[in-house]
């Protein structure tokens, strides 16, 4: 017979990266998703290790002040957002909390750590959103969100709040389009085809929106029908077969039905060309915040002669720095990426930055200049490799400015770089992602030799 879960009543104490609370029971650790810090609530274990378990708050019976009705009918089992719940300051608050604690040990940092930058906009706010097809037990199909830790189970995004009315419109309609042609979504398990995922890109300085929506095979009518509905909402529409049923989606043909192919954003005067494959920071408003707090970060106390993009994507930072520096020299691994940031040199008519293809966590790449002002990092989650630590403080530039979207890998790397010897100047984060656990933050590294 199967075991009944484990349930236990906690108090929760803090939050912790990741979105839970954390609570005791005797010396027996507790995660709690869906619980805010000073909740008495009674958790369901959904997983239990020697020390330590993660549960779910089924009932709240004390609440935190912070606590407020949620706006979205999923909240708690949709995978986007792990904070509707909670007042928006007392999110910046938790996201502080969770960086100061997460910087233990890292020293010079707790102290300097700012209030988190806030989103003026809390809903809308994300330029693009991919969106799963999926079915109900029922064989009812559906468009929308993962299931919290499901990649088979979507919940309905048409009133998602994290993108906006026109794209909510847009799920919608390619949902009611593809009930009205019968075609299923591809099934994740048996590998039945079919439908797979829309993209709904929106780029905030202009305006524009581009659609893709994939498929394993093609569609009589799916196409035109396609062109039709979403005419008056997209600028650039794409119809894409994926055939990659084994891994996540990655389109191997792609028909342009509308539109150029390309939209264009913006970030600080400056233009970007995205297409369907390009990373482009999902946050347009907050970005421009970050970046241009970046740039002047880089210039003190002086304007650098030659700073280092790392981890460039398709430029932006590189682009910032353009404008104050003499010369930029960027690097990034992933080959679109390096043609989208060379095409975004030339779309904003800028000389000074190279971009050069390289891993920068194996080695030193080649081709860089001898002398070096600035290094910039923006590494994804896993941070940098120690012998990427060790090749930028070989170096020796004068200032390093450090953007992490991970507090722990940040803390790691700080930790090498203080033995370099390099010390902590300032420690800013920024909330580009309300609603999620998710934090960036900018952190200013001196030479102290
Ligand atoms: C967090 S994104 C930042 C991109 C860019 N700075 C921006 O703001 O749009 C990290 C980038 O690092 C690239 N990348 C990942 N590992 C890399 C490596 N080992 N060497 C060089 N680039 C890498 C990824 O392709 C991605 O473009």
């Amino acid at each position: 017979m199967k075991k009944a879960p484990q349930e236990l009543t906690v108090r929760t104490e803090k939050m912790v990266y990741g979105g839970q609370a954390l609570a005791r029971a005797d010396r027996f650790v507790v995660f709690v998703d869906d619980a805010l810090p000073n909740e008495t609530v009674r958790v369901r274990l959904y997983k239990k290790k020697k020390q330590f378990a993660f549960g779910r708050a089924i009932e709240i019976l004390e609440p935190a002040p912070e606590r407020i009705p949620s706006d979205c009918p999923w909240t708690g089992d949709c995978g986007g957002c792990t904070f509707r719940h909670c007042a928006y300051p007392a999110q910046l608050r938790f996201k502080k909390e969770v960086l100061v604690e997460s910087l233990h040990g890292v020293a010079g940092a707790q102290e300097l750590v700012r209030d988190v930058v806030p989103a003026e906009q809390t809903q809308d706010y994300r330029n693009k959103m991919v969106f799963s097809f999926g079915a109900t037990m029922e064989g009812e199909l559906r468009l929308g969100l993962h299931r919290r830790g499901s990649f088979m189970h979507i919940l309905p995004a048409d009133g998602c709040w994290l993108q906006s009315a026109g794209s909510r419109e847009i799920v919608r309609r390619v949902l009611a389009l593809a009930k009205q042609l019968n075609v299923p979504a591809f099934h994740e398990i048996k590998k039945t085809p079919g439908l797979r995922t829309l993209t709904i890109r929106e780029a905030r300085g202009t305006n524009q929106r581009m659609v893709e929506l994939v498929a394993t095979t093609a569609y009589p009518g799916l196409a035109e029908h396609l062109l039709a509905i979403l005419e008056d909402l997209a600028d650039v529409i794409y119809f894409s077969i994926d055939t990659n049923i084994y891994g996540s989606a990655r389109p191997e043909q792609r028909s342009v039905l509308k539109g150029s192919g390309h939209i264009e954003e913006t970030l600080n005067g400056l233009r970007f060309r995205i297409g369907p494959d390009t990373f482009f920071q999902s946050n347009t408003a907050q970005a421009e915040k970050l970046f241009a707090r970046l740039r002047e970060l880089a210039t003190l106390p002086g304007r650098p002669g030659v700073a280092l993009d790392l981890f460039a994507g398709t430029g932006p930072i590189a682009l910032h720095l353009a404008a104050v520096a003499d010369r930029v020299v960027a690097v990034e691994s992933w080959e679109p990426s390096v043609l989208a940031a060379r095409e975004n040199l030339a779309l904003n008519d800028v000389q000074n930055v190279d971009v050069l293809a390289a891993d920068v966590n194996a080695a030193l790449p080649e081709g860089l200049p001898d002398k070096i002002d600035l290094v910039v990092v923006d590494p994804p989650r896993p941070g940098l490799s120690p012998e990427a630590i060790a090749w930028i403080a070989a170096r020796e530039p004068g200032a390093i400015l450090y953007v992490s979207c991970n507090p722990a890998t940040l803390a790691r790397d700080l930790k090498l770089f203080l033995q370099a010897p390099y010390r902590i100047e300032a420690v800013e984060p920024f909330d580009l992602f309300p609603h999620t656990f998710h934090l960036e933050t900018l952190v200013l590294l001196r030479r102290t030799s």
